[in-house]
């Protein structure tokens, strides 16, 4: 037996994947258990979560890959720093201790982290070969065009290639400061939200503008080529250089400083992020092309960070030359272990592969899970009243409920892999809701207005509410809402601009059409997640509508939630109306227990103040 771990830390996005035989027992990213969103530290929680989940120690294992090279990492950060000096001195300054301590070091780093168990030599590949093993490996096809997108790894930006069979090569490269991920991160900056973090709201904002500076952008910041690739001005940026993503310059050139984080958002911001958006889907299609005529190949498989970006995905798998693109669904740095571990396995070990009919991804469903007796042990421990449903009970229950309008935190299986709730870690309401978009983003998620949610629909029923005919498991395309699904728009109605588009019912599933009348969509078949299937299916049986907005369990600015202590946590803090674990509903007599449990507690307290304590006026009323 053969147990391999891929390991991405130092940078963003921690993570471990673990493979047994070549095949994926467990990934998990790090902030799920330290609960420090994009935490880059150490993964020690993801590790130990692995060799539990494979039933070894670090012992055990017999190759570790980590999924960059340090040495090159800091050559690039280098040389870029005495390209620019003296001007770049400060934020080399505050890079370099971080790099002695432990990106240089990064064997005893993780040593230390392997608790001293591991005895095996340690295996680094390119930050770019990881993603692309992380696109190709997994995937359906047996051999494919490759093509990576991201900010930066050590030098490469994006990188081009071929996968066939066990093998991968890539063949070309953009190099640093060139980079469409950094590039669409300056325009995430000057908008006032954060960068390496953000970049999916600006991509959410882009339907509400005009791309009126995209002219501005082809002419000035980039020369682009026919075959995808550019060149940027680097007056206009000052990431080389500086702590900023933009350079006076570029504030000129668009009239005026970068947004407030704090101010409010105008027309200016949405035109911004269409014109982003536009130069991006730009760059993505002529990528594609120019990958599809070097290599010959009918299908592409895609990773690396602006793999996220699904509007530019979705138009490629639309537009493009291919019959068929596939995206990991942790296309992130967190995807990188899991692509590591793969490399390890098929290029380094010479393992064959063959590709399996949907993909070897098992739904991303690769992190933790919770039998019903430790969830039954967890609500006890905290005297949280529930009542116990039967598998069949539970999703037509559910599906009432969520029929007549509540919002619920839905908690089964196995947590994803990647950045988007697929069923497992989710919060659940009606597509059909007017009201439901506004309603969740406010009070459940305490999140921006006008970010629009995602929906799940049973395969089967996609092409009759979707301009999609194929599985999407994992929320990588957006896609057009069918023409049979759209409302026609009065005069009136078309006039409306700006934010104050969202209040226009667009479709018969309002709460998940964005206003360019596209979704972001989950297709949920028969494999991956049986009882998220079963409520959809049980809720299209109640209501003939086979769709239901899915999005993250979290709130704003934390991970999505990991156990039940974490999932029990964010509903007594939001205007969640049921929770559903395993096999276990919780109402909102349940957050009345807790309202009651501390103001006994206080009454208790002010008792032996003497004084009268909390009555009367002050007793719950719900
Ligand atoms: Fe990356």
């Amino acid at each position: 037996m053969s147990l391999i771990l891929g390991i991405s830390a130092f940078y963003h996005d921690s993570a471990v994947a673990l493979l047994r035989d070549g095949e994926i027992v467990a990934a998990a990213q790090e902030e799920r258990f330290s609960r420090r969103k994009h935490d880059e530290g150490f993964p020690h929680g993801a590790l130990e979560y692995c060799l539990k989940a494979a039933g070894c120690s670090g012992r055990d294992i017999e190759y570790v890959g980590f999924y960059e090279k340090p040495l090159a990492k800091f050559d690039r950060l280098f040389r870029t720093y005495l390209a620019f000096a003296p001007r770049g001195y400060e934020s080399l300054r505050k890079a370099v201790p971080q790099w002695l301590e432990t990106k240089l070091r990064v064997p005893r780093a993780l040593d230390r982290g392997l608790g001293g168990a591991y005895r095996g030599r340690y295996a680094f590949a390119d930050h770019h070969e990881s993603h692309a093993a992380s696109a190709f490996y997994p995937s359906p096809f047996d051999e494919a065009a490759i093509l990576t997108l991201d900010g930066v790894g050590e030098w490469s930006t994006a990188s081009l290639g071929v996968g066939r069979g066990h093998k991968i090569e890539l063949t070309h490269e953009l190099r640093f400061p060139h980079s469409l991920g950094l590039l669409y991160s300056a325009f995430t900056y000057y908008t006032g939200f954060k960068v390496n973090s953000a970049e999916y709201k600006v991509m959410g904002l882009a339907p509400y503008g005009e791309p009126r500076f995209l002219k501005p952008i082809l002419e000035h910041l980039l020369d682009l080529r026919d075959d995808g690739s550019f060149r940027m001005d680097m007056s206009y940026f000052n990431y080389c250089q500086g702590l900023t993503m933009t350079s006076e310059k570029f504030h000129q050139l668009f009239g005026g400083p970068p947004r407030d984080p704090e101010a409010a958002l105008t027309q200016r911001e949405m035109d911004l992020a269409a014109s982003i958006q536009a130069a991006t889907d730009e760059i993505m299609l002529r990528c594609g092309r120019h990958v599809q005529q070097k290599t010959g190949m009918r299908k592409l498989a895609i990773s690396g960070g602006v793999g996220l970006n699904c509007v530019s995905t979705g138009r490629l798998l639309r537009e493009g030359p291919f019959d068929d693109v596939w995206v990991q669904p942790a296309s992130g740095d967190a995807g990188g272990a899991l692509g590591m571990a793969l490399l390890v396995w098929h290029q380094l070990l010479e393992n064959p592969r063959e590709a399996q009919a949907g993909d070897a991804q098992q739904g991303s469903l690769l992190g933790p899970e919770f039998s019903d007796a430790e969830i039954r042990a967890f609500l006890d421990s905290v005297g949280a009243p529930y009542r116990s449903l039967s598998a069949p009970e539970l999703c037509d229950a559910v599906a009432k409920h969520l029929a007549a309008g509540e919002v619920i935190g839905w908690f089964q299986g196995r947590m994803e892999f990647g950045p988007r709730a697929l069923g497992c870690r989710s919060i659940l309401g009606d597509a059909r809701d007017p009201e439901m978009q506004s309603r969740m983003n406010r009070k459940t998620k305490y999140r921006e207005g006008f970010r629009p949610f995602a929906p799940a629909v049973l395969e089967e029923r996609c092409a009759e509410y979707f301009g999609h005919d194929r599985p999407s498991p994992y929320m990588t395309f957006v896609v057009p809402v069918s023409d049979a699904q759209l409302r026609p728009l009065s005069a009136d109605e078309r006039k409306i601009a700006g934010l104050d588009r969202l209040q226009v019912q667009r479709s018969s599933i309002p709460a998940v059409t964005h206003v360019d009348g596209s979704a972001r969509i989950q297709t949920v078949g028969e494999n991956a997640n049986p009882r998220f299937r079963e409520l959809l299916r049980a809720f299209h049986r109640l209501t003939a509508c086979p769709v239901l907005i899915n999005t993250s369990f979290n709130v704003r600015g934390e991970p999505i939630v990991c156990t039940p202590q974490d999932a029990y946590a964010c509903f007594l803090r939001t205007d969640i109306d049921r929770l559903v674990m395993g096999s276990f509903v919780l109402d909102r007599r349940a957050k009345r227990a807790v309202e009651l449990g501390v103001r006994q507690t206080l009454e208790q307290d002010w008792g032996a103040l003497g004084l009268e304590g909390l009555r009367g006026p002050h007793a719950l009323d719900d």
